[in-house]
């Protein structure tokens, strides 16, 4: 049965009005009717679409309700990486990065696209033929969570753009946040209800975007603010203020405070600018965000570890406030630091209260003389741990007026120990003591090492205090009844756990390295490592002292070579000095360390990294998205095989892979004769190397 003409021409008019509001009301601030109107014409168009179903089209106003509960969200992989952005806190840094920057480019001024930083949550969108296709969190920036159906609920993001879009597909990236006055009037109705009440705007909207549940997201005042397009969309834009541009044409929230400013001196204006602005914005920001505005320099400039060269967050310093200091206890970390922490009457600072906060190490907390009954200053920024910046008035002082560190570990009674010349104070009772056991299994099973999903402070706690692990290897006996066994563990989740575990058992050395938790290795050190050594057994044979030698030879070599302008070969091991190498040397030559990576070596299939740098390794440099792969994967292949990842072609590079949407890299590709690879011959390559 069609639907009579009249009836179809009204809905889509009833669609168009109330979308036209939907922007009026949350993406222009400006309503033009009131809410009753508004729902007199939403139930208008229901009933028609309740009367004739083939009516609600997926880009309908009625779709933004929300509907059933998800069991639970979808990974998805990013085309490209959402990256995080390198931070600076005083005004030298700024300085320092737009001289890098010149430097780089080779040029005498710059112009930068400014804005706020939102304090709200990384989102992306993606729209395939002008219809919003899917929605996902920033996860880990490789991976996140698809919440399509939450964010359809979002009045503020388009569900279908106005034009056939400027490419078939096209990515926006951007932050949800909350309002601080729709925060303040949700935490009032979550008082009325006698529920908990949201720390901060932030969490508030990160938590309704990671709902399940859409139709309760559909409940919560969210906004959409789009600040960038992903580079694989980049089209007919060459600068970044045009993108912005096109992305308020296309109906989209960009920041009104965005500005065009040039050089160091025009970014610093702005930063003191919005610093005096912050406090009238309708939202929380934390800082403001620098991007070279042109797009080709973007691209010369290319990315730093997990950052883009071309821009950088400037952050304004964190709120203070004062409070009265309840007690001192003492924390034992993952490598046995003991941590001082200040308990403290509550005190809402830095948009969150604050009950603790860290006096870091003794040195610290005798430098500052803080006691108990003590008036402090505490200090909290986003996501950083509170700290207590010093004393504003001393309490009335009794003895013992002083704190000493404890002698004995207050977690496992092991003696403690003070390295001479080391600020830290640490527990000799290693995983024998249950709190850094517990932080060490927290950090094995962590996304971005053994990636054991499920196994969290809760479950870690319990399987610690029963003795049922002992070390990271015990996890590998664990079987699904003892699991289940645990409090609040139903049969479900101890065979996800369960799963979890056995899917680690397979890993890549790098993450296997990154996830022994040695001292000072972080993500970039176990990287390089694992390039270096390319099989488990090498890494834990190395011999230190002489990598130490062989570095230090291969230093000077190149030093020469440079001077003479000879071909270059890379220094081994670039990125770890001396002291890093001793602190490994220690932690692998450790008797109970060595007989824990043995047993763990016995349970996984650790993948062996490639090659060393090979002497032949090539420089490749990445463009476009291939369908095999994402750009992170490519990077890692490459690198696996010795090869070299840059971020801009120049005369030196010897390969462009050229993925789908290749932007102006391929030009520049072809205009130096550099060799072309599509995604066949480049996976031939692979293959062959
Ligand atoms: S640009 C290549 N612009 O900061 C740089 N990020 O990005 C890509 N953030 O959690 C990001 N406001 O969500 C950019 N105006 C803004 C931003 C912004 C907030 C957040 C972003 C991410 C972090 C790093």
């Amino acid at each position: 049965m069609s639907v009579p003409r009249d009836i179809r021409q009204r809905s889509e008019a009833l669609r168009k009005t109330l979308e036209h509001h939907n922007w009026r009301y949350y993406v222009e601030d400006q309503p033009e009717i009131d809410d009753a109107e508004y729902d007199r014409l939403f139930q208008e168009l229901l009933a028609l679409e309740a009367k004739h179903p083939e009516l609600a089209t997926p880009d309908s106003p009625t779709q933004r309700v929300g509907g059933a509960p998800l069991p639970e969200f979808a990974e998805v992989r990013h085309r490209t990486p959402m990256l995080s952005i390198a931070n600076a806190f005083d005004e030298e840094a700024v300085r320092a990065f737009d001289r890098r920057v010149r430097e780089a480019l080779e040029v005498d001024a710059v112009e930068y696209a400014a804005e706020p930083k939102f304090d709200g949550l990384a989102i992306s969108l993606t729209y395939r033929d002008g219809l919003l296709s899917e929605g996902a969190t920033r996860g880990d920036g490789t991976t996140g969570e698809d919440v399509t159906p939450n964010l359809r609920t979002l009045r503020s993001i388009p569900l279908r753009l106005p034009k056939a879009a400027d490419t078939r597909e096209l990515e926006v990236r951007g932050e949800v946040l909350m309002y601080r006055r729709d925060f303040d009037a949700l935490n009032a109705r979550q008082r009325e209800l006698g529920e908990k009440e949201y720390v901060n705007p932030r969490n508030a909207a990160a938590g309704a975007v990671r709902q399940l549940d859409s139709r309760v997201t559909a409940t919560r005042p969210l906004r959409f603010f789009a600040y960038a397009i992903s580079r694989a969309s980049q089209a007919r834009w060459s600068r970044q203020s045009e993108a912005l541009a096109r992305l308020v044409e296309l109906g989209f929230r960009v920041s009104e405070e965005r500005e065009l400013v040039q050089g160091a001196e025009g970014l610093l204006a702005y930063y003191r600018k919005m610093g005096q602005a912050r406090d009238r914005l309708p939202y929380a920001i934390d800082g403001v965000v620098y991007k070279v505005d042109r797009l080709d320099w973007q691209e010369r400039l290319g990315f730093v570890a997990r950052a883009p060269r071309f821009a950088l967050a400037h952050k304004y310093p964190a709120e203070e406030q004062t409070t009265e200091v309840l007690g001192i206890d003492v924390q034992v970390g993952r490598t046995g630091a003991l941590t001082p922490v200040a308990r403290l009457k509550p005190v809402f600072v830095g948009g969150a209260t604050v009950t603790n906060a860290t006096l870091h190490n003794e040195d610290e907390l005798r430098r500052k003389d803080v006691w108990i009954g003590d008036t402090v200053i505490v200090r909290r920024a986003g996501d950083v741990i509170p700290e207590v910046v010093g004393v504003k008035s001393k309490g009335p002082r009794r003895p013992p007026d002083r704190f000493a560190m404890p002698e004995k570990c207050p977690v496992c009674a092991s003696p403690v120990v003070r390295v001479p010349g080391e600020a830290a104070t640490r527990c000799t009772g290693g995983l024998y003591c249950k709190a850094q056991r517990k932080q060490t299994l927290l950090h094995f099973a962590a996304r971005r090492a053994m990636d054991i999903e499920g196994l969290g402070e809760k479950l870690v706690d319990q399987l610690v205090e029963r003795d049922l692990v002992k070390s990271p290897a015990d996890l590998y006996r664990l079987d699904v009844e003892t699991l289940a066994g645990l409090e609040r563990m139903a049969e479900k989740s101890a065979q996800n756990v369960f799963e979890s575990i056995q899917r680690s058992r397979k890993g890549e050395l790098e993450r296997f390295i990154y996830a022994l938790g040695i001292p000072g290795v972080g993500e970039e050190v176990a990287k390089i490592l694992a390039r270096h050594f390319g099989s488990l057994t090498a890494f834990l044979e190395a011999d230190w002292a002489r990598a130490a030698a062989d570095k230090e030879a291969a230093r000077k070599d190149h030093a020469q070579r440079k001077k003479r302008g000879e071909p270059l070969r890379p220094v081994p091991l670039e990125g770890i000095g001396p002291e890093l190498m001793d602190s490994m040397e220690k932690f692998l030559h450790e008797r109970h360390n060595r007989d824990v990576i043995r047993r763990l070596a016995d349970a996984i299939d650790v993948m062996q990294a490639g090659a060393r740098p090979a002497a032949d390794g090539k420089t490749f440099v990445l463009t476009g998205s291939l369908s095999s792969m994402t750009r992170d994967e490519a990077q890692a292949a490459l690198e696996a095989k010795g090869h070299q990842v840059a971020g801009s072609v120049s005369k030196r590079t010897d390969f462009v892979v050229a993925g789908e949407d290749a932007g102006s890299k391929l030009d520049k590709a072809r205009s130096l004769g550099v060799t072309v690879l599509d995604e066949k011959k480049f996976l031939e390559l692979l293959r062959k190397t």
